[in-house]
């Protein structure tokens, strides 16, 4: 984590408040996505990774927020913790040691996946949780046959009893992300508005586009979303707007303000949504559930 997250003592009420006019973060009119309507049939899943090579931008915590909101919004949701940190199975408080994790179901042709979801605190959430045996599966899976559809093969053996399952990456291009992008329809990439936020999208965007070419011909960008977004200063919406400029529409209205409460959140191993339900963030992560599903990216 950054030194400088924490540096910040309150909030502002909205992350919205500085600007003079009625337009978004983003420059466009702010929007009230609607309420998604409760759905009366469940699955197949979309599939949608939560990507970007660049470390600490708030994969993780969007997986977490992004699949609470949508449980709440009746969604039945899996979470797959992709990264050998093993940062969203803790988030969500579950289980990851002695118990079979998304390492083993990659090795095991054997294994049921069923047998590895564990249900969180939040209902319609559940997670495949991993561990830092993960850190081993890129060199074990080099010589496997297909190796970058062997994810895509784990998940849809679960499919069927999902509306969506979202993919929490590891802070690389390697084997699993290429894995990870193999396996879902949709990518979402967390951006971070701070300075160096640019460098790398344009190499993750091409990694995506090879995938696209050689491996899996339907995934979209589904959204570029912005994150630890700061109103008061400069330096936050200056980033925001260059990144508006290089991405028009990809980059989604709904914007995540930089706050205490989401460290506070991985402490209490509890979505923000529940430890805080009705903090800005909360509020923000809730309207990107309902852009999402505006969007068609999400049943
Ligand atoms: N909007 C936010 N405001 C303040 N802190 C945040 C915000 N989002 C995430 N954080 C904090 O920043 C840190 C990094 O976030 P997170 O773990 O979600 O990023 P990540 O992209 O998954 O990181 P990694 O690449 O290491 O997996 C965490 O401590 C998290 O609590
Ligand atoms: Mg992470």
């Amino acid at each position: 984590m950054r030194p400088h997250v924490t540096d910040e003592t309150h909030d502002p009420a909205d992350g919205t408040a500085s600007l003079e006019s009625d337009l978004g973060p983003t420059g466009r009119p702010l929007r009230d996505f609607p309420e998604p309507p409760p759905l009366t049939s469940h699955g197949p899943a979309r599939i949608i990774a939560l990507c970007n090579q660049k470390g600490g931008v708030g994969k993780t915590t969007t997986t977490i927020n992004l699949g609470a909101t949508l449980a709440e919004y009746g969604r039945r949701v899996l979470a797959v913790d992709f990264d050998p940190q093993g940062a969203l199975s803790a988030g969500l408080g579950v289980q990851t040691h002695d118990v079979p994790t998304i390492y083993d179901l990659l090795l095991s042709r054997q294994l049921d996946p069923a047998d590895t979801i564990q249900h969180t605190g939040t209902p319609n959430l559940d997670v495949i949780p991993a561990n830092i045996d993960l850190s081993a599966a890129e060199v074990h899976l080099v010589t496997e046959v297909a190796r970058e559809q062997i994810l895509a093969s784990v998940l849809r053996r679960v499919s069927a009893d999902y509306d969506v399952i979202l993919i929490d990456c590891q802070p690389s291009l390697g084997l699993l992300t290429v894995n990870a992008l193999t396996a879902s329809h949709g990518v979402v990439i967390p951006l971070e508005c701070e300075y160096f936020a640019l460098r790398g999208v344009a190499l993750l965007i091409e990694t995506i586009d090879k995938v696209r070419d050689r491996l899996n011909p339907a995934i979209e960008l589904d959204g570029i979303l912005a994150t630890m977004y700061d109103a008061r200063t400069l330096h936050s919406r200056e980033v925001l707007e260059r990144v508006v400029d290089a991405f028009g529409d990809k980059v989604l209205e709904t914007v995540i303000t930089r706050t205490v409460k989401f460290p506070d959140a991985t402490v209490a191993a509890t979505p923000i949504t529940e430890f805080a339900p009705d903090h800005q963030a909360s509020r923000s992560y809730r309207q990107l559930a309902r852009e999402l599903v505006d969007r068609g990216a999400v049943a």
